[in-house]
């Protein structure tokens, strides 16, 4: 088999440790998180309709155009992989009646968009996500921004940015479309060939595009802002005024355009330096989405873990700071210890303790060795003399030093280890 052969497809990969352990405390701390705001968690297939993401993040978009995993399944159902997670969640709450319009949802989920794989880009990724349905509310707006905000300071990340901007009520689609049709009309040549079809279609992807010279005569035309409702811009005034009472800075970016269609009032975008041209860890806003008759009006965001976790490591984070460490690994000198260390084991991770021990006879070096590495907290040694005594040796793996105690102190030992590293946590969202 080619080396090849053992690696995952192109864009996606295996997580493991060490790093897996930064993905574990980034999870642990978002769902301690989300309970204090009163989110439940929800689990929502990884394979949906097709037709869910298509009536939800638009015909037009280029995640249903181009990046989804689309395709028809044995018995003739066109049907897709997430490539988020918010259509989902919503067809999910629609199914619940009145109690769906009123709901706080959280999930953790891997997402699949069959992009070019580049540096921060991935074809599977995962993300953080929250949906909060409720009628249109600029104080839930800001909450669920402040929540963000809060959940990049459980982390322990600094140095992201938010910036926000609007997409206006329903009414000001038209006028904005074509404010922004008129304006880039005079330019049209200057537009990549992308750009030029796609001005009629959808023009706020225009707005969007990434091309150097489409960017220059964006720069140069009135912002969507602009062809706005007096409602839509007070609505967003609101939003920031809200924010700016808990404390929290946002830049008003009236070009940012998120690519998802089902974008009404708030939305927001944020992102961290360290990453470069795919420099969003998080994008979110308000919504309204008509999977059924009636349209469902939420607020909600999703985090990019991936790039989360980049952004971490570049403020010098690492998954080593969060590997489990502490607790006891036991020694056995001779067979008869081997056996007595295997019911000593059974008794201290009954009690929570975390604890470790070879399963074959090795010399006293080795095992000593592999306590380090493991990073236990103390080493309790038992030989033929500790057995016929109903002692052992305890050994602080810190200060070095070394004592016989009873097998009753070695359970209470035990114990204040795993007391000692609680209480030497630091972090309140840490476990
Ligand atoms: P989004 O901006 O498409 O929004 O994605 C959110 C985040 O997912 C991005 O900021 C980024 O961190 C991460 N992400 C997206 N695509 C990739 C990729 N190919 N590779 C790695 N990371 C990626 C949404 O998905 C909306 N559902 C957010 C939302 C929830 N709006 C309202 N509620």
């Amino acid at each position: 088999m080619a080396s090849n052969e053992f690696q995952p497809l192109q864009g996606m990969s295996d997580i493991h440790a060490p790093e897996i352990n930064l993905w574990r405390m980034i999870e642990e701390r978002a769902r301690k998180l989300f309970g204090c705001y009163g989110y439940e968690e929800l689990r929502t297939p990884a394979l949906e309709k097709l037709s869910v993401f298509k009536r939800s993040i638009g015909d037009t978009t280029d995640v249903v155009q181009k990046e989804m995993y689309a395709f028809t399944d044995r018995g003739g159902r066109e049907l897709a992989l997430c490539p988020e997670g918010t259509a989902g969640t919503i067809r999910h709450l629609a199914g619940r009646g009145e109690e769906g319009l009123n709901a706080r949802v959280f999930y953790i989920a891997p997402m699949f968009r069959c992009e070019r794989p580049q540096a921060g880009r991935k074809r599977q990724f995962h993300q953080v996500g929250v949906e909060a349905t409720g009628e249109p509310n600029p104080l839930a707006d800001a909450e669920c921004i402040a929540l963000q905000q809060h959940l990049l300071e459980a982390w322990g990340l600094d140095g992201s940015k938010i910036q926000i901007s609007t997409r206006g009520i329903p009414a000001d689609r038209q006028p904005v479309a074509d404010g922004l049709r008129n304006a880039l009309q005079p330019h049209l040549d200057e537009l990549c060939e992308e750009c030029q079809r796609r001005i009629d279609e959808n023009v706020l992807r225009v707005i969007d595009c990434k091309n150097e010279n489409c960017a220059k005569v964006v720069g140069q035309i009135p912002s969507a802002l602009e062809f706005m409702s007096d409602e839509s811009r007070k609505y967003l005034d609101t939003v920031i005024l809200a924010l700016e009472k808990m404390g929290i800075e946002v830049e008003v970016n009236p070009k940012l355009v998120r690519g998802l269609d089902y974008y009404v009032h708030t939305v927001w975008e944020i992102t961290h330096d360290s990453l470069g041209a795919q420099n969003a860890i998080a994008g979110g806003g308000r919504y309204e989405i008509a999977l059924g008759k009636k349209a469902i009006p939420g607020v909600g965001f999703a985090m990019g873990i991936e790039r989360v976790i980049a952004s971490l490591e570049a403020c010098g984070i690492t998954a080593e700071q969060f590997a489990p460490k502490g607790g006891v690994w036991l020694v056995s000198l001779g067979e008869d210890s081997l056996a007595e260390n295997m019911k000593l084991a059974c008794e201290l991770r009954e009690k929570g303790i975390r604890c470790g021990m070879e399963l074959s006879a090795k010399s006293m070096k080795a095992q000593m060795r592999k306590a380090n590495r493991e990073g236990a907290g103390k080493v309790i040694i038992r030989g033929e003399d500790e057995l016929a005594k109903g002692t052992a040796i305890i050994k602080d793996m810190e200060d070095g030093s070394q004592e016989e105690v009873s097998l009753e102190d070695v359970m209470r030992i035990g114990f204040s280890v795993a007391q000692y590293e609680i209480r030497n946590k630091t972090n309140s969202f840490e476990e």
